[in-house]
């Protein structure tokens, strides 16, 4: 019986989610809410917003949903997946107890303490002032200060002193820069390595990690300029075994053993966001959810058939599944506006969607379809991925279909993966 999916989101990693979902065998129709015009050859769009979640469950029930797949972190924070599963659907995406593990860096660093998992020392605070006294009195350089709510990619800051902590404390906590995210924060110890990230499909029981991948978040070549949401991304990253499994154990492993023995049920992805330091990889925070671009880059290395693999994790069967991965790797370019991440200018019309080379995929996360043509519409524009035998061959085959594309002010990295 063919299965109809729901994937919430609008995005480039939404975008992937259906370009996957749809080659499945069981996949009936694929919807996706508020989904865009560019993924249309894969779901159709529904015009829902993410938080919309009457609207949402009475579509499911309406339309014979098999399966809701949520995409971004805040509906599931606030409780998305806890209000389908009380009607009866099916969902991949943990509810909201679970995703407080990544809507809140204090309680995420305590379950990891808790957890024996390896993560940077930290100390959290309630109250501005002795969050300052701390800073006062810390000796190691530089130090993270980080805001433990949701702050889009921005409440997490770096500081290389004493007058740079203060000014994060007092953004935070006093100016409340974002919101209420701000009552509360994490002092951190600072940790020197190379980043990876790593995703993980969980039913609470088991998990089944999927290739390593690194983004690459500065704005450009050579890891200069801002940060960004993610310029590009690489899989997999050639670790060491050792790494591997320690990353596989005692990070990912003890993580989901640490949700069975506190109950917390799970269905969805777990991803890691890792710093591989000298003493081995350590956590830097958990999401719960699929992270962007690396879905684009990950999601086109699965061979198996990954609506299988999401419907074995709702009905708690994961360990059953095997999940096959290609060999080889693959590449994701990120096609930036002008003057993106500060302030992207929108409505360029983008040229030569239509000549992009077989062997890549482009995936739409900031576009709109106005008057018969694609044109600008968010900062990060497409995601180009291409899959090869070696990084570089996926890497060259993603910058061939790049060179198709083009649109007023468009930038990207030329450095992704090297
Ligand atoms: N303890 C740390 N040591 C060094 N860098 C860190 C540390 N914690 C965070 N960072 C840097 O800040 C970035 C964002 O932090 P993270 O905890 O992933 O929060 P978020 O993704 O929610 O902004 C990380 O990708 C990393 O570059
Ligand atoms: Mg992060």
């Amino acid at each position: 019986m063919a299965i109809n999916v729901l994937i919430i989101g609008s995005g480039g990693r939404e975008h992937a989610l259906a370009w996957k979902l749809k080659q499945s065998p069981l996949a009936g129709r694929i919807y996706a809410a508020p989904g865009s015009e560019g993924m249309r050859d894969c779901a159709r769009p529904v015009p829902m917003g993410a938080l919309e979640f009457d609207k949402i469950t009475d579509f499911c029930a309406g339309s014979d949903i098999g399966l809701c797949v949520i995409g971004p972190e805040e509906p599931l924070a606030k409780g998305l997946a806890d209000h389908l599963a009380s009607k009866g659907v099916k969902v991949f995406g943990p509810r909201r107890q679970a995703a407080m593990l990544e809507a809140s860096k204090q309680l995420a660093k305590e379950f990891m303490r808790r957890n024996y998992i390896p993560t940077a020392d930290f100390q959290s605070f309630y109250d501005p002032q002795p969050a300052k006294e701390a800073v006062r009195a810390n000796k190691k350089w530089p130090l993270v200060v980080k805001a433990d709510g949701l702050a889009a990619g921005k409440g997490v800051r770096v500081c290389p002193d004493e007058s740079t902590a203060l000014a994060a404390v007092e953004d935070f906590m006093e100016k409340r820069i974002f919101g209420s995210s701000g009552a509360r924060v994490v002092l951190e110890e600072f940790l020197e390595g190379r980043e990876a990230s790593v995703m993980a499909l969980c039913d609470g029981k088991d998990f089944v990690m999927l290739p390593v991948a690194r983004d690459h978040k500065r704005l450009r070549d050579g890891d200069e300029g801002p940060n960004t949401g993610g310029m590009g991304a690489v899989a997999p990253v050639d670790l060491d075994a050792e790494t591997l499994e320690k990353v596989r154990v005692d990070i990912l492993g003890r993580f989901v053993e640490g949700l069975k023995k506190e109950k917390i049920p799970y269905c969805g992805v777990v991803f890691a966001g890792l710093m591989l330091t000298k003493d081995g990889p350590k956590a830097l925070e958990f999401n719960v959810r699929f992270g962007d671009p690396e879905t684009q880059t990950v999601l086109p290395l699965i061979k198996s058939d990954l609506l299988a693999h999401m419907l074995a994790c709702a009905e708690g069967r994961l360990a059953g599944e095997k999940p096959e991965i290609y060999d080889g790797s693959c590449a994701t370019v990120v096609l930036a506006a002008a003057g993106y991440p500060e302030s992207p200018v929108t409505g360029a019309e983008i040229r030569g969607l239509d000549r992009v080379p077989p062997g890549a995929e482009v995936f739409h996360a900031g576009t709109v379809f106005d008057g018969g043509k694609f044109k600008v519409n968010g900062g990060r524009v497409l995601g180009v991925s291409a899959r090869g035998a070696t990084p570089s061959e996926a890497r060259d085959r993603a910058y061939k279909a790049v060179v198709a594309i083009s649109f007023e002010g468009m930038r990207h990295r030329r450095d992704i993966g090297i």
